[in-house]
């Protein structure tokens, strides 16, 4: 796909309805007595690949454009039976649905088998495979790689399980898992908190889930042990047999697709942008905090609840650089990396117009995401003209400098075809992005439509 630079972006947008939200909506509902109606359900090929997953377990799913409506296969004794699925159930590039398919399944009585593609076959599966043989289910991998072959047991053994990875699909897998178990599962998260978005969709379908600070055992110790201050570490926990009840609702915007707007607008003085409905939940919404810590002037307006997710208006005007209010404000680390995870390519990018540059470190979670992350976004970088350093952990931008276009890879990652596609706006000539087009539909099918539709010439 060929970009063409841009001068500046005005106008309003409104991105499509969470991911990560959406693929737990429809996990739940598929749990829960009754039926339940989702609006603003994500337009992502990743959701897509959940609800033809839960298909294949015999959920009754209907789609009508961003409404999804489930028929639950909850009973009232709280042990909700899904169909021995007749062929593997198909994850496509969708880490989220194979590893919180995994815990679900791991609590049903029988096997079944989950695949993906060639990315997702690459990605580690141990981090779930491990918590789920210690609850009592049998999962056979190739060597921690999917195809997963998931024996399930119910009940379960309940586990305190100590995440040795900040991974709210882990979380999420163990949880999940749970509520299939006898007794109390407890899931303690490592000093940097994950996304709560499955415990907040568990509590809108009725279950009780507890979120504690371990204070003096690890709080104080976490912050001390890390390079910064971080919050004390954070244990979810849940009683098994809960019963799951159908309730509707609707998904918020997905803060994660509202990045490349904001991100191009920060490197394009003069741009005014309006984001309609945009997820804030705080687990999320770091990305914020740190445009702004960088210099972007953004303001978050009709700030309110949607289905137990906190939402609101994003309006950015970027006047010039970007200078960062703080000495530390160009360095991301720590407790902040979860919390930005997916948003870190497009900040990358970001760095490049950032007076004395952005470095990124303790975020060697991005090497096995998508694509390896830190090695796509230094070499695409790199091609056009940016000066980076590359860590095992991270990368160093220098800033400001103005980027030239380049013949860049997407690595068949959707997040960096957007990001570079960002990138290509505020370069010096045209950039040519193969494979961007085919794979922004894993998260974002509209962004270059969305992202056409606001820019000036
Ligand atoms: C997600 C969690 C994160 C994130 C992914 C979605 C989720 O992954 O990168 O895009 O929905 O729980 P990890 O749990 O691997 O950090």
């Amino acid at each position: 796909m060929l970009i063409k630079p841009a001068r500046r972006l005005r106008g309003r947008l409104r991105v499509p309805g969470d991911k990560s939200v959406s693929h737990r909506a429809a996990m739940l509902a598929a749990l829960a007595e009754g039926r339940t109606r989702i609006e603003n359900f994500s337009s992502s090929a990743d959701c897509a690949s959940t609800l033809e997953a839960l298909r294949g377990l015999g959920v009754g799913v209907e789609r009508d454009g961003s409404v999804v409506v489930v028929e639950g296969v909850g009973r009232g004794d709280g042990a909700p039976r899904f169909r021995p699925p007749p062929a593997p159930l198909d994850c496509g590039n969708s880490g989220t649905t194979m590893r919180l398919l995994a815990g679900l399944l791991a609590a049903q009585p029988f096997a079944s088998v989950l695949t993906g593609d060639e990315s997702l076959s690459a990605r580690p599966m141990r981090r779930v495979i491990d918590p789920l043989g210690r609850m009592g289910a049998r999962v056979e991998s190739v060597e921690g790689h999917a195809p997963l072959r998931v024996e399930g047991r119910r009940p379960l053994g309940a586990i305190r399980y100590e995440m040795p990875v900040a991974s709210a699909q882990v979380k999420s897998c163990v949880l999940l898992a749970g509520l299939g178990a006898e007794g109390r599962t407890e899931v303690v998260e490592p000093r940097a908190q994950t996304r709560d978005h499955t415990e907040r969709m568990l509590r809108w379908f009725g279950v009780r889930v507890e979120t504690r600070e371990l204070a003096g055992e690890g709080g104080a110790e976490g912050a001390r042990e890390g390079s910064v201050e971080g919050p004390g570490r954070v244990v979810v926990s849940l009683e098994g047999g809960a019963r799951l009840t159908a309730r509707d609702l609707t998904v918020p915007g997905d803060i994660s697709s509202a990045a490349f707007p904001l991100a191009a607008a920060a490197l394009l003085p003069g741009s005014e942008l309006e984001l309609e409905s945009v997820g804030l939940n705080p687990t999320r919404a770091a990305v914020l905090e740190t445009f702004r810590s960088l210099g972007l002037a953004l303001e978050v307006t009709d700030a309110r609840e949607e289905s137990n997710e906190p939402a609101g208006r994003i309006r950015v005007r970027s006047v010039g650089g970007l200078t960062p209010a703080t000495h530390g404000a160009g360095v991301i680390r720590g407790a902040l990396v979860p919390q930005l995870i997916d948003e870190l390519p497009a900040l990358a990018v970001v760095g490049t117009r950032v007076e004395g540059g952005l470095e990124i470190r303790e975020a060697r979670e991005l090497r096995v995401k998508e694509s390896d992350r830190i090695a796509a976004t230094v070499a695409n970088l790199r091609a056009m003209g940016a000066e980076v350093e590359e860590f095992e952990d991270g990368l160093r931008v220098a800033g400001p400098v103005r980027l030239r276009g380049a013949r860049l890879k997407s690595y068949g990652d959707h997040r960096i075809a957007m990001a570079f596609a960002v990138a290509a706006l505020s370069a010096e000539g045209e950039t040519e992005i193969e494979g961007a087009e085919e794979c922004v539909a894993v998260s974002f099918p509209e962004f270059f439509q969305l992202l056409e539709s606001v820019i000036e010439r």
